[in-house]
């Protein structure tokens, strides 16, 4: 282990490499101003270039009806009114600025014959409004991001791991971590930390997130240095993940194959979204398809081994090969099926954080101040049901915004405090770790946690199930207290892995506790002992460890919105099938 502690200074420090990172590291580099940012894994593999079916934006191409309003209307209602509308109006405002940008810097989207881009169906949207390219539309965002930031010589640390914000007096100044590969540790000073490390969707047995990604890390960077988390109970369950093999359980089968036609069956041959939304069948929105899928399971007309059938085996092989590339290369790569012949089994997966560190609407800025909160890591748009292709453009809106709001907040300080003692401490967490050697092992309680919010906080949930998961995990904080950590030549990665379960366990305790407390169904949470939407609740929930729940009211949904709304409803009727 090379025990020399490496110390870098700059204005501001992206934690996290994925789109959002990168996009706030390019808009402070614009800007003429100093930016490092670290990511846990290479920059080409951040989690971003997973996202598969589509980036929204109201940019009319296909349906010149659309407007940024209705766009902003489809995700308010579509949230189950907890999205807070000012941070809807800014995304879908600032949506087609996203996708210029991303032009700017190369992105390949797919266009009709005649140039313009291409937008397709997603669910519920009322026009299509989803730009895409094929169903590889996050790795070439990403792509495009990496070139950008490398044209623009920021600099990228791809195997620093991050186990502390720094704060002195409720500000920022900096953070502590260690390199993966050889144990550096490192101490960095900066102005301002954008935090931009993911949400906490692994900490489901079934996923589309790949090990040691999405494990909470934002989360409990943010408790820790005193920011809040809204609604970690809201967690998007989308309906198609695949079941084998066990290792790659949960691996997303992109919406892109609901909207191009692709058809949900369940093992009796019948298509049950009839039952559930017969409207809008397979584009119905996602908590719903998820719900519809787990139902049909639940009820024992799944599959054998537990899941329905997504058949695209209809369409023409030109669409499949064009429009879901992807998911005709993992089929075969994963369970040697051919999609074009064959229909995918697939069960719902838990895909995305909803809920993350509070933030202001409108620049993203925390409670601690200097520190700001993006994409999946943050809170604010989704409420209880995102939008599919949502997430990337909010990326895109929010790395430009907080690029330029931390910006500002470094060229606004007199001086940057710090603290000695708060270095030590950071310091000491990573040396107690490396020395710890107790008998529990890491993975195996990283594998608790993911049974017990399996079991207790999945699709469906109850009270009993949740107090027990509660329960579950005091006995894993115990055990957790006795882990052994054992770095060894190939790296560093067991010290990440026992950050890691800390963070779990932090966001966790947050989903169960908020789970609990949200006593309704609304959107992605279905508790079958409290299957009505109560209006009450209407109202996010913001968790600290300190404080527990605190409700906080949303603000009134502007009239303009309001009334594109207005036609559209939002029912629970149907929703509790069990
Ligand atoms: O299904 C998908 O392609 C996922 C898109 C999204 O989550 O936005």
């Amino acid at each position: 282990m090379n025990t020399t502690e490496r110390r870098i200074s700059t204005t501001a420090l992206v934690i996290g490499t994925g789109g959002s990172g990168l996009r706030a590291a390019i808009e402070l580099a614009e800007q003429g101003v100093d930016v490092l940012a670290l990511g846990k894994r290479p920059r080409m593999d951040a989690h971003t270039s997973l996202a598969a079916g589509g980036i929204n934006a109201a940019l009319g191409t296909m349906d010149a009806e659309d407007s940024w309003q209705q766009h902003a209307a489809d995700t308010i209602k579509e949230s189950y009114f907890l999205a807070n509308p000012h941070t809807a109006e800014i995304v879908a405002q600032g949506a087609a600025q996203g996708i210029a940008d991303l032009e700017r810097y190369g992105m390949a989207f797919a266009r009709e014959d005649d140039g313009r881009i291409s937008q397709r169906f997603f669910g519920a949207h009322t026009y299509r409004r989803t730009a895409f390219a094929g169903d590889y539309t996050g790795l070439e965002i990403q792509r495009s991001l990496v070139n950008r930031a490398t044209q623009l010589d920021i600099p990228i640390l791809d195997s620093v791991y991050v186990t502390r914000i720094l704060t002195h007096d409720g500000a920022v100044f900096g953070a502590y971590g260690f390199d993966l590969t050889d144990g550096t540790p490192y101490l960095i000073h900066a102005d301002a930390v954008i935090l931009a490390a993911g949400g906490h969707n692994r900490i489901w047995r079934r996923t589309s997130s790949r090990r040691d990604e999405n494990t909470g890390d934002s989360f409990r960077l943010a408790v820790e240095a005193g920011a809040r988390l809204r609604d970690p109970e809201l967690v998007q369950f989308h309906p198609s993940g695949i079941l084998e093999p066990e290792n790659a359980a949960g691996t997303l089968i992109s919406e892109a194959a609901r909207g191009e036609g692709g058809i949900l069956r369940n093992a009796l041959g019948e298509r049950f979204m009839q039952n559930y939304d017969p409207e809008r069948m397979e584009l119905s929105t996602r908590d719903r398809v998820a719900l519809a899928a787990y139902t049909e399971i639940k009820e024992g007309r799944g599959t054998e081994k537990g899941g329905v059938w997504l058949d695209v085996s209809h369409l023409p092989r030109e669409t499949i090969m064009t429009r879901l590339p992807r998911v005709y290369q993992t089929m075969l790569e994963l369970q040697m099926l051919d999609i074009t012949a064959e229909p995918i089994e697939i069960a719902p997966t838990a895909h995305y954080s909803m809920g993350g560190v509070w933030v202001r609407p409108e620049d993203h800025s925390t409670e601690v101040d200097g520190l700001y909160a993006i994409g999946e890591a943050s809170s604010g748009l989704h409420g209880a049901n995102r939008l599919g292709g949502n997430s990337l453009i909010e990326l895109l809106v929010f790395g430009r915004l907080v690029g330029r709001a931390a910006a500002a907040y470094s060229a606004g300080l007199e001086a940057q405090r710090r603290s000695h003692d708060a270095e030590a401490f950071a310091r000491a967490e990573v040396a107690d770790l490396l020395t710890a050697d107790g008998h529990e092992n890491v993975r195996a309680q990283q594998r608790a946690v993911r049974n017990t919010m399996t079991e207790h906080a999945g699709v469906v949930r109850d009270e009993e199930g949740l107090t027990a998961g509660l329960r579950e995990l005091d006995e894993i904080e115990a055990r957790a207290a006795q882990i052994g950590v054992h770095p060894d030549i190939a790296g560093f990665q067991d010290l990440a892995h026992a950050f890691d379960l800390k963070a779990s366990l932090i966001a966790a305790r947050a989903t169960l506790e908020a789970a609990r407390e949200r006593r309704e169904t609304r959107g992605c949470h279905n508790r079958s002992d409290y299957p009505d939407l109560d209006p009450t609740l209407q109202v996010n929930l913001v968790w600290s460890p300190k404080t527990g729940i605190v409700r906080e009211e949303i603000p009134e949904v502007p009239a303009e919105i309001a009334a594109l709304i207005a036609a559209q409803e939002v029912s629970t009727e149907g929703k509790l099938v069990e």
